[in-house]
This record gives structure tokens, C-alpha cells and sequence, in this order.
């Protein structure tokens, strides 16, 4: 079974439907040849099995199933609920999405439906109990995916039958159109409600501008939609489904709560990960100075998701839609680099897309493992020689990525960013600097979500937590928080804590309102940064940070908290900038404005987990740092994402596994290399006793 933590397993996804079946068996053969042993197919293929409605052929896959089973391969069979045919949108145009003008979303890319028509669902339901009664108990399939990629491409729903369905989840949540009138502040600008009829998707203003309150919701509507149109297939696919059998579905897009979607109906999520996205030749994704690099990021938010996962689209080839997204080939070595990547956050399942490029189509520009001829490639070679190297790390299989540092995060407050501008200036950054920060100092770190299922448990696994801008607190999160803190943990929010409630109103009380008695601290004013002040910084024990876009004048409240640093220039001269409270065994600082880069690294460096290995290995800050945990062994990663070879310096012998070689001194990590040494805690401990 994948990720049952005994193996870590290559696969590919494979259209059967772009190929002649003559080339079927002998694309299955050298898959096998080149390590594969599970393939992805179905997810776009409706046709293919109802070609007409009403209208049944199983045999397409059923031969293509056959095929696989005796070449000992093993498939993740899809629903085709992704691109409904053109026969079904033609009949039922209600189905399609719209604009937010309400124009419909023709047929003809994919992604093409909404998530609450009636007949959409009735038809999906359909085709996936058919497809599920029919292929579930054929020997070589192993699982499911629900769909391709939820909001993939769209995020946004405006078609009527969201309208509708809008109405009833508000009904739903408030009751009354009076509760509504209430939780949207509707008597601003005379928006006031007499019927939920009256209720609509955001929709084209006057000023542009939308409720924010009606915005907000109408994100946690999106991500219901999506959760309530997977549980439907989940529940049907668990009805025919081996007993073994999972269920999974591949993203990470945005407005889902992908927690609750899997919690709700997935054995394990999967992420699709295209690191080339950084080399796009138009600049799109290009971040700085990581490049690569910052896939690293989505990996441990899906390592939060769902601790265990695989990748179900792992990047093997170019970037290519005819009309976009164009980027280089990967580089020699790159595709193990993502792979180990992948690897290294805790993946154990990695699936390349796609084993053959297609010949036509939208996306005959973006490469999988062969080109168009199969011919025998590099890539393919390179392949080889993953296969050889993930054999070498069989035994971290199951093994866990070990994080001391969290970064806290919850979806009213990822969302509210996207739609109140002022939490989107500070939130972004901030989480940037973070990510820059804990990478470049070889900090491990995991998401936490606050949500109804997080436990003071978890959080206390982390020394070290930061929230940087929880503007929406509920009673309970600041419970949680407080708990976390009274135990022992540090806590590190910055500015606009606790400025909200859920519904996205600001609070009447004093700021920073629930997070008042944990953070002992008090915020009389606050100001945008003014472009005329871009030079005031705070002064921290003579180190000077930068105090950009946003700033909190901080005072103390209470006993246990005390004044760390102050402003120097601007309006707020001389006034208190972060605020440490002693509560309980633990710390909570409240630093008044946004995280830069250097802030978070003097963060780090006071609270005293930067470099976490710096006994046994330095390397530079060009390679990421990533640690894998199993029955006392730690499995240590070294990944070098840069064209120009890194040197690091092991302070001790240590096996590397990829290699088979003992390492010892100065090492060089080629351009795009990777090192996986091996080491038990014991070694660790005692190299640590020695040192310390
Ligand atoms: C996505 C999809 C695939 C394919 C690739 C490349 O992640 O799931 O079907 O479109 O991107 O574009």
C-alpha cells in the first residue's frame, strides 16, 4: 500500500487515451524497467467511458487495466468529473461556470463546471458510481483520485446555481436575513437585506469595492462547495473500494479548506509540484532568491494538510501550454533535486508527470519523461538513476520531517487577507520573510492550522511559534495560544493581532483585544507606514530593524511585561516597538510592525533555534537543510538548488546513502546535488554532549 511508511514508490501519469494502444504494453514494460510501479490515468477521460449520455464502454480501460496488471504495474484510477463532455455542457449549459458579470465560461479548456449545479452533480454522481462499481475491484487498482486539481485555474464561481446555493449556506449559517443584515454590517451604505433572494455572489460595483464581511463568506462558501462536491464522490467511491484501497485528490489551489477536505473524505492528500514554475522565461513565479527552491514552502503547508502525502504530479519535463507558462527543460540533475525535494519533506509516494509528452493539445509543450517519439532520452536515464537512489533510502520510508519551529496559520485569516487590503499588505510580506529567513538559517519549520482540531499537544511539540498577523482571534485560538504559552512555548506575534472578530469586523475594544492579557501588552495608535518615514527602525539591544509598511505604538500592561525595543524616527520616536510577556513557563513577544528578513533572522538567533545542526554540518545558506526522523535515526538532507556547486563541512563521519560512501570534512554538494547522510539521535546526542 503507498505510504503505509514501509516504501517509498515512483510512479508516473499516463493517458492512455493520447496513445495507440499498440504502444500501450511497451510503455508499460519500460516504466517498469525505469522503476515505476503505479501509474495515475482517467482523470480527463469522461468520453471514455460515457461517450454519449446514457451510453456505457468500459472496455477502454478495462484492456488498458489488463495490460497494466500483467506488466505488475498498479493504478490510481481517476474521476473524470474535471472536464465534463461537450455533449453533457451542450445539453446542460447550467452546468458551466460564469463570470462575475454572469457571461458563461464556455466549453473548451477544462475546469469548466460549477460546484453546485443540481444536474452537475446528479451527473457526476453517475458517472462516478459507474466508474467506481466497474474498475474498483479490478486487481491492479490500488486507489482513487476525486477529480484533477479543485479551482485549479478558477477559484471564483458566479453561475446561477451558485448564486442559489450561496443563499442557502447563508440561511444555513445565519437564519435569519435579520442575522445576516447583522454579521455583513448591511446598514453601511444601505445594503440592508429584506430576503435572501435578494442576496447575490459578488457581482460588479460601482466603486469595485464589495462588502468585505460578504466577501469573506463567500470564500468559506467556495471552499464548502468544493468540500461538499468531493464528499460526494468520497462517499460513493467508499461504497466500491477494496478494503486496502485509498482515496486521495491532488491541489494545493486556493479557497478550500484542504484540512477539512481531507480530514472529511481522503485516505492522504497529494500535492502536484512544479518547481520550473521559477525558471518561467517570462518571470512568472520567478521568486527571489530561490527561485526553485520555494516549493519548499508548499510542501511543508501540504505536510500540514495531511502528514502523510505523495506528490501525484512530480515535475519531469519543460513548462508548456501553447499560450503560457513557458519555461526551460530541467536541468541535469534537477529532476532528482525536485524529487529529493519532494523526498525531503516527507513525500513517500512520487508520481512524474507525465511518462510520454503529447503530440497536440493546450499542453503539448509541457514535457513529461519522454519526448514526443519515446525515444530513449536523459531524462529517462535520470530516472534510472532516482530509482537506484530511492532505493538507497528505502529505510526512511514512514520517517518524519522534524520541526522545532512553527509558523501558525488559520483560513479566516489567510482569507480576510485577500480581501482587506490592509491584511494583505502586512500578511504577505511577512510570510515571505519568514520562509526567506527559516531556509537561509537551516530552521526546519511546519504550518499549524488553528483550528476546532488542533490540541495544545501538537502545539507543543515547537519551541518556538509565529503567528505573525492573527488579525481575526476567537476566544478559543487565544486559549489555545495561552495554554501553548503557560506550558512553556514562545510565541511571536507582530502587528494587528487581534485587530478582528470572524465576521471580519473590527473590534470595539482596545487593541490588541483578545490577545491583550497574553501578549501583556496594549496598543494606543497605529499607523500605515508613511513613504516619508521609510527609515524609522527599531532599535533592539543596538540591532536596528526595519519597521516597513505597517506600525503598532506598543506600551506594556501588566507585570510580567517589559519593553524590548523602541522606535528611533517618525511620528512614533521613542515609543515602545516589541513587548515581551513572561506568561506562565513560556514568552510572547509582540513586535510592533512587519517581519523583514533580518528580523525574523534576529528572532531566531535571540530565541536561540537558528541552525539547529550547527555541531554536526555547516553548509552555506545557497542549500536547504531538511531532516527526516525514524526509530532514532535521523535521515539529514542537503540540497543544493543553485547552478554553482556548494561546499559544506561535516564536523563528524557520516554515511551518505546516495552515494554509499562515508563523508567526513569538506564535501562538495555538486550544482543541483543532493546528500542524504545518516545518523542515529544517540551519535547526535552525544556529539552534542561532547560540544556543549
Ligand atoms: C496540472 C494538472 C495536469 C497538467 C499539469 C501541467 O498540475 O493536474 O493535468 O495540466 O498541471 O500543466
Amino acid at each position: 500500500m503507498l505510504l503505509d511508511g514501509t516504501n517509498i514508490t515512483l510512479g508516473t501519469c499516463y493517458y492512455p487515451e493520447h496513445w495507440d494502444r499498440s504502444i500501450w504494453a511497451d510503455d508499460l514494460t519500460r516504466m517498469k524497467e525505469a522503476g515505476i510501479s503505479v501509474v495515475r490515468v482517467a482523470e480527463f477521460a469522461w468520453s471514455k467511458i460515457e461517450p454519449r449520455e446514457g451510453e456505457y464502454t468500459y472496455e477502454f480501460f478495462d484492456d488498458f487495466l489488463d495490460l497494466a496488471w500483467e506488466a505488475g504495474m498498479r493504478v490510481i484510477f481517476s474521476t473524470p468529473t474535471a472536464t465534463p463532455p461537450a455533449w453533457l455542457t451542450e445539453e446542460y449549459p447550467e452546468v458551466l461556470n460564469a463570470t462575475r458579470d454572469g457571461d458563461l465560461i464556455r466549453h473548451g479548456s477544462r475546469r469548466h463546471y460549477n460546484y453546485n449545479s443540481p444536474v452537475y452533480r446528479e451527473l457526476s454522481a453517475n458517472i462516478v458510481e459507474r466508474a467506481a462499481r466497474h474498475y474498483a475491484g479490478h486487481p491492479a487498482v490500488v486507489g482513487w483520485q476525486v477529480d484533477n486539481e479543485f479551482n485549479c485555474e478558477n477559484q471564483t464561481f458566479y453561475s446561477e446555481s451558485d448564486n442559489m446555493a450561496f443563499r442557502r449556506f447563508l440561511k444555513e449559517k445565519y437564519g435569519t436575513v435579520e442575522c445576516l443584515n447583522e454579521a455583513w454590517g448591511t446598514v453601511f451604505w444601505n445594503q440592508t437585506y429584506t430576503a435572501f433572494s435578494e442576496v447575490h455572489v459578488p457581482r460588479r460595483t460601482n466603486s469595485g469595492a464589495v462588502n468585505p464581511h460578504l466577501e469573506l463568506d463567500y470564500i468559506r462558501f467556495i471552499s464548502d462547495s468544493v468540500c461538499s462536491f468531493a464528499a460526494m464522490q468520497a462517499d460513493i467511491l467508499r461504497q466500491y473500494i477494496k478494503p486496502g484501497d485509498f482515496i486521495t485528490t491532488n491541489g494545493m489551489f486556493g479557497h478550500i479548506d484542504n484540512h477539512a477536505l481531507t480530514r472529511d473524505n481522503l485516505t492522504f492528500y497529494t500535492y502536484d509540484s512544479y518547481p520550473n514554475f521559477a525558471y518561467c522565461v517570462d518571470g512568472f513565479q520567478a521568486q527571489e532568491p530561490f527561485k526553485d527552491r520555494w516549493s519548499s514552502r508548499s510542501l511543508a503547508e501540504v505536510r500540514s494538510i495531511s502528514p502523510k502525502f505523495g506528490i501525484m504530479e512530480q515535475q519531469s519535463g519543460a513548462n508548456g501550454w501553447n499560450v503560457s507558462m513557458e519555461a526551460p527543460a530541467p536541468r541535469p540533475g534537477q529532476m532528482t533535486l525536485w524529487t529529493m525535494q519532494s523526498i525531503a519533506h516527507g513525500a513517500d509516494y512520487i508520481s512524474y508527470f507525465r511518462w510520454r509528452t503529447c503530440t497536440f493539445g493546450t499542453e503539448m509543450y509541457w514535457h513529461g519523461i519522454l519526448d514526443y517519439s519515446g525515444r530513449e532520452n536523459r531524462r529517462l536515464k535520470e530516472l534510472r538513476e532516482i530509482s537506484r537512489k530511492v532505493a538507497n533510502l528505502q529505510e526512511a520510508a514512514g520517517a518524519v520531517y522534524e520541526a522545532r519551529v512553527a509558523i501558525v496559520r488559520d483560513y479566516d485569516n489567510q482569507w480576510d487577507a485577500e480581501v482587506d487590503h490592509w491584511h494583505g499588505r502586512i500578511l504577505r510580506p511577512s510570510e515571505d520573510a519568514l520562509f526567506t529567513a527559516l531556509q537561509q538559517s537551516h530552521v526546519m519549520f511546519d504550518y499549524v492550522y488553528l483550528d476546532d482540531f488542533v490540541s495544545v499537544g501538537q502545539l507543543a511539540r515547537y519551541s518556538v511559534l509565529f503567528y505573525p498577523h492573527p488579525e481575526i482571534l476567537t476566544k478559543q485560538r487565544v486559549k489555545l495560544l495561552e495554554q501553548y504559552t503557560a506550558s512553556g512555548g514562545k510565541l511571536v506575534v507582530g502587528c494587528r493581532t487581534g485587530q478582528k472578530d470572524l465576521r471580519g469586523f473590527c473590534v470595539a475594544e482596545p487593541l490588541p483585544g483578545l490577545a491583550a492579557y497574553l501578549t501583556g501588552t496594549d496598543v494606543p495608535e497605529y499607523t500605515l507606514a508613511a513613504p516619508d518615514e521609510a527609515d524609522v527602525v527599531i532599535n533592539w539591544d543596538g540591532v536596528k530593524l526595519a519597521a516597513p509598511v505597517f506600525r503598532d505604538m506598543l506600551a506594556v500592561c501588566g507585570e510580567d511585561a517589559q519593553v524590548l525595543a523602541r522606535y528611533e524616527g517618525g511620528c512614533y520616536a521613542g515609543e515602545p516597538a516589541l513587548v515581551r510577556n513572561c506568561f506562565g513557563r513560556g514568552e510572547v513577544y509582540y513586535f510592533g510592525s512587519t517581519f523583514d528578513v533580518a528580523t525574523v533572522k534576529t528572532f531566531l538567533d535571540k530565541l536561540s533555534v537558528k541552525e539547529p545542526l550547527a555541531l554536526l554540518l555547516r553548509l552555506p545558506e545557497s542549500c536547504e537543510l531538511a531532516v527526516r526522523r525514524k526509530d532514532n535515526t535521523d535521515y539529514i538532507f542537503v540540497l543544493n538548488y543553485t547552478k554553482e556547486e556548494a561546499k559544506i563541512n561535516l564536523l563528524f563521519p557520516l554515511e551518505e546513502l546516495l552515494g554509499g560512501m562515508r563523508e567526513e570534512g569538506e564535501v562538495t554538494v555538486p550544482a543541483y546535488g543532493v546528500k542524504v547522510y545518516r545518523t542515529s539521535c544517540m551519535e547526535r546526542e552525544a556529539i552534542n554532549r561532547g560540544k556543549a
